[in-house]
C-alpha cells in the first residue's frame, strides 16, 4: 500500500516536470547583459586585450599597435625586384624572363594559358578565342612581328597590369604562374612562326 503510494507521487512528479519542461520549452529566452552562469568556469575568462578595444596601458588609448618599421608579413618579402616587377634596376622591362625554362614551366604555363588567357587569345593565340565568337573586342594575335619582339617582360607586365582593354590578370595569376605562360607563350609564338628547316632532318617526313 505506502509502495504504491510513492509510486504515484513519482508518477505525477515527473509529469508536472515534464509539462512544465515542456511548456517553458516554447518561451524564448529575452536577450540580457548577463553572462550565462558557468557552473565550471574553466578558463572562460580571461584578462586579455581584443582588436579595437581600448587600453589603459598605451598612451594612445588604443590596444592595437603599429607593427614595428621594416616588419614583412609571412611570406611578403619581395627581394627580387626583377622577378616580381618583370623590370631591371633601371625599370627597363626584362628582355629575357629571370626564370629557367624547363619543360615542367612549359607544361604548367600551358594549363595556365589555356585557362586564364585562351578565353580570349585562343588556344594557338590567334586572338580568335570563345570570348571574340560571342562579340568581345578581339585582342590582336600574338603571332605578328610587333608581338614577337616585345621583351619578356612586356607580356609579364601585361598580365601583371592589362593593357588598354585587356584587364589585369595579377590577382588570378601569382607571379611564378605569369612567367610559366611568359614561356609558353613564347614557345606558342615560336610554333606558329617556324619553317621545315627549324624541324631535324630526319623528322621532316613525318610533318609533310
Ligand atoms: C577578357 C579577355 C582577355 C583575356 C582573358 C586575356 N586577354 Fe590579353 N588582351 C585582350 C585584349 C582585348 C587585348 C588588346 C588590348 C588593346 O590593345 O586594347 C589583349 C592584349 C594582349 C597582349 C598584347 C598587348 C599589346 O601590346 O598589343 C598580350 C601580350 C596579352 N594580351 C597577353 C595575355 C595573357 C598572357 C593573358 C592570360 C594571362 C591574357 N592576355 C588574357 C583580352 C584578353
Amino acid at each position: 500500500m505506502k509502495d504504491r503510494f510513492w509510486l504515484k507521487l513519482a508518477a505525477k512528479l515527473t509529469f508536472v516536470i515534464l509539462t512544465v519542461g515542456l511548456i517553458a520549452g516554447c518561451f524564448r529566452g529575452e536577450p540580457k547583459e548577463e553572462p550565462p552562469i558557468h557552473l565550471n568556469p574553466n578558463m572562460f575568462k580571461q584578462p586579455k586585450y581584443k582588436a579595437q578595444s581600448e587600453s589603459e596601458f598605451f598612451p594612445d588609448g588604443a590596444t592595437m599597435r603599429q607593427p614595428v618599421p621594416g616588419t614583412v608579413a609571412a611570406d611578403s618579402l619581395r627581394k627580387d625586384n626583377a622577378y616580381y616587377s618583370g623590370r631591371d634596376e633601371n625599370d627597363s622591362l626584362l628582355a629575357k624572363m629571370p626564370v629557367p625554362v624547363t619543360m615542367q614551366l612549359l607544361k604548367r604555363g600551358r594549363e595556365r594559358f589555356n585557362i586564364y588567357c585562351a578565353p580570349c587569345h585562343g588556344q594557338t593565340g590567334d586572338g580568335q578565342g570563345i570570348m571574340v565568337q560571342r562579340g568581345y573586342l578581339p585582342p590582336p594575335s600574338y603571332h605578328q612581328d610587333r608581338l614577337r619582339n616585345m621583351a619578356d617582360g612586356y607580356i609579364f607586365d601585361v598580365i601583371t597590369n592589362g593593357v588598354r582593354n585587356m584587364p589585369s590578370y595579377r590577382h588570378q595569376v601569382p607571379v611564378a604562374d605569369r612567367w610559366a605562360i611568359v614561356s609558353y607563350l613564347r614557345a606558342l609564338q615560336r610554333s606558329q612562326n617556324a619553317s621545315i628547316n627549324d624541324i631535324p632532318p630526319e623528322l621532316r617526313e613525318s610533318v609533310k
